[in-house]
């Protein structure tokens, strides 16, 4: 039978300061009162990981152990996939990455060093940066869906003077009980409780072409949970942590709530929204006013996005219920904030969108893989034409501001994660693909395809909505569109360390050989492992080409 929605408790993440030693562990879960546990994963005690907070410009260290054991999703380890061995399903690699932080090369998780049952990694993180709703994800090349899947991922809170977490923070938002992360994870579960990862029903060929489309939706580890709230205003910093899935957000009693900050920061003031589409890898910090129910009323956060990947062919399972609030009881008086930056014991108003040094188009491109020569559409995602760890790796300059025009050639929409940067969105255009292709027809896979796309416009550019105007890391590339962004690379003053470094494997982890049996594409024989990664945060994707090195020199 189904399972039934909002029969069990949303799980309150433990919040802790973010330094000492974490632990990566599986341990049995339940995800459903009506479902058998699920051998899962996640950082220290519980499945997902404790909610870590941290202070602008007070530097940390964090401790990763792997204690995971053998992999909990071994048979879906596909050995065709980038830097993957054998090895994994028995001794799974793992590498952590901080989502949005802006930390040297060697602390930044990249998905070629990786390490195994009794290793770890120390890793220092700077904190230079305002207060924002970080995350912190598993990134092991080729196994990354798999593992954030089995339960590596966490959210981090940069706290900073004006968004201290404290009843007394200036800007007037609530904060202890009232503030509660959520992070939205869509599932296919078993009968027996075990995870399903693949999707082959909607595409034949099986993995890393749409992703992983649960038909289940998880809060903080819990299928579609519920929440008792009080009469008052909350403050919720949700998180889409799922693989592949775009979200857009609505309550089902048509309340509009407040949107307070992006991936980065805080917006100049809230803005009332009904509805905001949240894709994988983004965060959106929301204010929802209770006050106004009755005791005992029930809302629910729905999904209204039926057809996620923006193209009709696919049946994309609906999944519209998330999570339920419930209302009982009276709470502390509360009130949106007027504005949240700008003013007396404010942080500085959000300037306004720079003009670039520089222009770069960058394409999102479908092909066949040789691999997987049943293909029937096309089953590699890539980023520019190129294969992950090619020779022909992006330098951009540290202190400068680029303008991307990401061109999506491919039929699926796609959230671009940029390391390292943030981003401001300028606008998306829409465009007539198949001129443009015809026109520019793209060379063999591994060789640079990066026209411009300015000549086929399918209508004016449409700018960034209100709700989407701060800082970011991640921005959703719809198919058939110019998505044009401001990358703002930190300088070597702002970040305190040199962006360039070689890195450094450390002791007890290892270099993963990625020249290994990669789909049949020819891969250099001693790639270059350097810098940042820029990838689509469709894990099934990233993990399957969709990522390039990107280095940042001083
Ligand atoms: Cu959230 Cu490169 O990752
Ligand atoms: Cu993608």
């Amino acid at each position: 039978p189904p399972l039934q929605p909002f029969v069990d408790a949303l799980p309150i993440l433990e919040t802790r300061p973010a330094a000492g030693e974490l632990a990566a562990i599986s341990m049995p879960h339940r995800y459903h009162r009506d479902l058998p546990e699920t051998r899962s994963w996640g950082y220290d005690r519980s499945v997902l990981g404790p909610n870590l907070e941290a202070w602008r410009d007070r530097p940390t260290r964090i401790s990763f152990r792997n204690e995971l054991g053998t992999h909990v999703l071994a048979p879906h380890v596909d050995l065709t996939m980038h830097g993957v061995t054998e090895l994994d399903r028995t001794d799974p690699r793992m590498t952590v990455h901080l989502h949005g932080g802006a930390n040297s090369p060697d602390a930044d998780g990249h998905p070629l060093i990786g390490w195994r049952n009794g290793g770890r990694a120390t890793y220092a993180y700077g904190g230079r940066q305002e207060a924002a709703t970080l995350w912190y994800h598993d990134h092991a090349m080729g196994i990354t869906r798999l593992n954030i899947q089995a339960g590596l991922a966490g959210m981090y809170y940069v706290r900073d003077e004006f968004d201290t977490g404290r009843a007394d923070n200036p800007l007037g938002l609530p904060s202890g009980e009232f503030e509660i992360p959520l992070i939205v994870q869509d599932r296919t579960f078993n009968p027996d409780g075990s995870i399903q990862p693949m999707v082959g029903i909607y595409i034949p060929q099986g993995y890393n072409q749409s992703g992983q489309l649960g038909d289940v939706a998880c809060v903080n580890g819990v299928v579609w949970p519920h929440l008792e709230v009080r009469r008052t205003l909350y403050r919720f910093r949700v998180l889409n942590g799922s693989n592949s899935r775009p979200y857009i957000f609505e309550l089902s009693n048509g309340l509009p709530f407040s949107v307070i900050g992006n991936d980065l920061g805080l917006l100049d003031a809230p803005v009332p929204a009904r509805s905001i589409r949240v894709s994988p890898g983004e965060r959106i910090d929301l204010l929802i006013d209770f006050s106004g129910l009755r005791d005992g009323d029930a809302v629910e956060l729905i999904n209204t996005a039926y057809n996620d990947l923006g193209n009709t062919v696919f049946m994309v399972p609906e999944l519209r219920p998330i999570m339920r609030f419930t209302v009982a009881g009276a709470g502390p008086p509360a009130a949106i904030p007027p504005r949240l930056r700008g003013g007396p014991g404010l942080p500085e108003p959000l300037e306004p969108l720079a003009t670039p040094d520089s222009v770069r188009t960058m394409t999102l491109i479908g092909l066949n893989d040789d691999a997987r020569a049943e293909a029937v559409f096309p089953t590699l995602m890539a980023l520019n034409n190129l294969a992950f760890l090619s020779e022909d790796v992006d330098i951009a300059r540290a202190g400068t501001v680029e303008q991307w025009d990401i061109v999506n050639t491919t039929p699926f929409d796609h959230p671009i994660h940029i390391h390292l940067a943030r981003m401001r969105v300028i606008g998306r255009q829409p465009i007539f693909t198949f001129s443009y292709w015809i026109a520019n027809p793209p060379p063999a896979f591994g060789i640079r395809w990066s026209p411009s796309a300015d000549g086929y416009p399918r209508g004016p550019q449409e700018p960034a909505p209100a709700w989407e105007s701060g800082w970011k890391d991640s921005v959703e590339c719809p198919t058939d569109t110019i998505t044009r962004v401001l990358v703002y690379w930190p300088s070597v003053a702002e970040l305190g360390f040199d962006p360039d470094a070689p890195l450094h494997v450390p002791a007890g982890a290892e270099a993963v050989a990625a020249s290994g049996p990669h789909d049949g594409h020819s891969m250099s024989s001693s790639p270059p492992i350097r810098g940042y990664v820029w990838h689509c945060h469709n894990l099934d994707h990233a993990d399957h080409d969709m990522m390039q090195q990107i280095r940042v020199t001083p």
